[in-house]
């Protein structure tokens, strides 16, 4: 009697349980719908006005610094990228049809940039950063699509398959992923801001997607923010052995202490009376920002003034105190920094702006996260190469000259002096990123498109 009706409960339960089933199995399996079925384009008939638009909005979205490796053909992939499951490299994207996208349909093409799947479901993992780009306008779409069709010529080379072990490399949960954390619907306009702003927005959050730096990640490896609706949004964020700052108006961490045109001058030179590109900024700097009209950078620039800093985070405002560093000091680091560091960032720490930037007032002394500050001292810097001409200063490796132990008392020297308000430098810490991070590489990277 009891089992019987136990029986007939599991039956009435096993009824739910498959159509939760079979809904997920649907749910992980469908294919995105694109907005972009009709009309069809016929790549033949591509007018060249919309390739070179295309070309803009590749520059924009930085798609090249992924997609091509230095000294590789533009676009044929095989960047290796680090994600938490394990390494995977971008793939292939030249109109190839055996090894690229050249048998892509508009659709297929919108699908994988703003929905991260390729065709036959292959959910792409968000080391493309899709989840930004589904901020794209359909025009924009159809631009770089225009550009991959035509702008940019094939290439047979096949891709290199991702070293990350089964069952992790299984795809479908990147579909509920994606259900939880991205929004897929293009920009929509804030109608209470004018056109200079919501074209920054549209640029910062889309194209541009600088929040896949600059924002923190959650326990998912997912951006906390894509917008200015959450705090988190550019509010700074690891990655990498870098730290990407707040581009919020956070006075000492963040973009408080810079102007608009101070904003636009870094993005299209490389430099200010701030700061110095440095880090993984540098591959957005040499391949995509410099390129980005002034009235696009402007827009970008109003924009990120717009974002309100958090006061907590930020701590006390800086303000430049007088001291001086001595050679034969007896404080740790301020030997090293008077012999070492001085010829360039000056006794004072005021630099020699705008080609040797302050250490008095750098984000990179002020934030907590030191990595940015080791790294650079550890490897140096890559080359920038603004129009290009690539410059003539750039900060040296010392990952020959001094110890972990040096490394540290100079940082924590320099992170509490002049006012810089630093936490100390460990040397375990300097450490760590030593075994992880390599020299920066002395050939430029700036990477052809055509
Ligand atoms: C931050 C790095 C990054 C950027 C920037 C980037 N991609 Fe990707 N992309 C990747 C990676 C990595 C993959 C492979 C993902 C995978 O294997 O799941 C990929 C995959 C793709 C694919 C799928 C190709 C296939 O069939 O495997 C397309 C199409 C694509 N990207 C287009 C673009 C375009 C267009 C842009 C610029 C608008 C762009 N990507 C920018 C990293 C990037
Ligand atoms: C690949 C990662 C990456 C991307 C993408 C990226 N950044 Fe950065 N950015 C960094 C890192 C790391 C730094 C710190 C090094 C430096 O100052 O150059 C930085 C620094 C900056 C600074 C200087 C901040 C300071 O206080 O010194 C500005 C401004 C900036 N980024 C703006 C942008 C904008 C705007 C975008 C999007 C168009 C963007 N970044 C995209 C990694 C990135
Ligand atoms: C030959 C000149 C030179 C010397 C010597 C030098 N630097 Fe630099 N440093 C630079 C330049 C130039 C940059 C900007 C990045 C670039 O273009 O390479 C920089 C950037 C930095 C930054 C990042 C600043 C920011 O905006 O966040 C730090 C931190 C730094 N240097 C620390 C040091 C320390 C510590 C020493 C001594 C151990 C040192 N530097 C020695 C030229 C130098």
């Amino acid at each position: 009697m009891k089992n019987s009706r136990f029986a007939r409960t599991a039956g009435w339960l096993a009824v739910p349980c498959l159509v939760a089933a079979g809904l997920l199995a649907w749910y992980v399996t469908r294919e995105p719908v694109s907005r972009l079925e009709s009309p069809p384009i016929t790549v033949a008939d591509i007018d060249p006005a919309l390739v070179a638009r295309g070309e803009y909005v590749a520059r924009l979205s930085d798609c090249v610094a992924c997609h091509s490796v230095p000294g590789g053909a533009p676009f044929a992939g095989g960047l290796e990228m680090a994600t938490p499951l394990g390494a995977i490299h971008a793939t292939n994207i030249t109109p190839d049809p055996e090894t690229g996208i050249g048998r892509y349909s508009l659709p297929d093409f919108d699908r994988a940039v703003r929905h991260g799947v390729a065709p036959g479901s292959r959910r792409l993992y968000p080391a493309m950063p899709y989840p930004s780009y589904a901020k794209l306008s359909d025009d924009d779409v159809r631009a770089l699509y225009a550009f991959f069709m035509k702008g940019v010529a094939p290439v047979n080379q096949a891709n290199i398959p991702s070293a990350i072990p089964w069952p992790l490399n299984l795809r479908w949960p990147i579909a509920l992923w994606n259900g939880v954390f991205v929004d897929a619907k293009p920009y929509a306009a804030n109608t209470s801001q004018d056109e200079v702003w919501n074209r920054g927005a549209y640029l910062v959050q889309g194209a541009g997607h600088c929040g896949s730096c600059h924002t923190p990640r959650g326990l998912a490896f997912n951006e906390k923010a894509l917008d200015e609706s959450g705090t988190p949004f550019l509010a700074g964020a690891l990655l990498d052995g870098w730290y990407a700052p707040s581009l919020r108006d956070d006075h000492n961490t963040g973009l408080g202490r810079w102007s608009e045109p101070e904003i636009v001058q870094f993005l299209k030179t490389g430099r200010n009376r701030h700061a110095v590109v440095y880090g993984s900024m540098t591959e957005a700097f040499n391949n995509s920002t410099q390129f980005m009209t002034d009235d696009d950078l402007t827009a970008i620039a109003r924009y990120l003034k717009s974002l309100p800093g958090d006061r907590q985070r930020d701590g006390a405002p800086w303000q430049y105190q007088e001291r001086s560093a001595a050679v034969g000091s007896q404080t740790p680091g301020a030997h090293t920094y008077a012999t070492r560091c001085a010829s360039c960032h000056g006794l004072d720490g005021k630099g020699q702006p705008e080609w040797m930037p302050p250490l008095a007032g750098a984000t990179s002394a002020l934030a907590k996260e030191s990595a940015s500050a080791i790294n650079i001292t550890l490897n140096g810097s890559q080359r920038v190469v603004a129009a290009g001409v690539p410059d003539a200063y750039r900060m040296p490796a010392f990952r020959e000259q001094l110890s972990d132990q040096q490394i540290a008392d100079v940082l924590t020297f320099m992170r509490s002096h002049w006012g810089n308000q630093g936490t100390a430098v460990e040397a375990q810490a300097v450490g760590k990123l030593r075994d992880h991070t390599d020299p920066a590489s002395s050939s430029p990277i700036i990477l052809q498109m055509r």
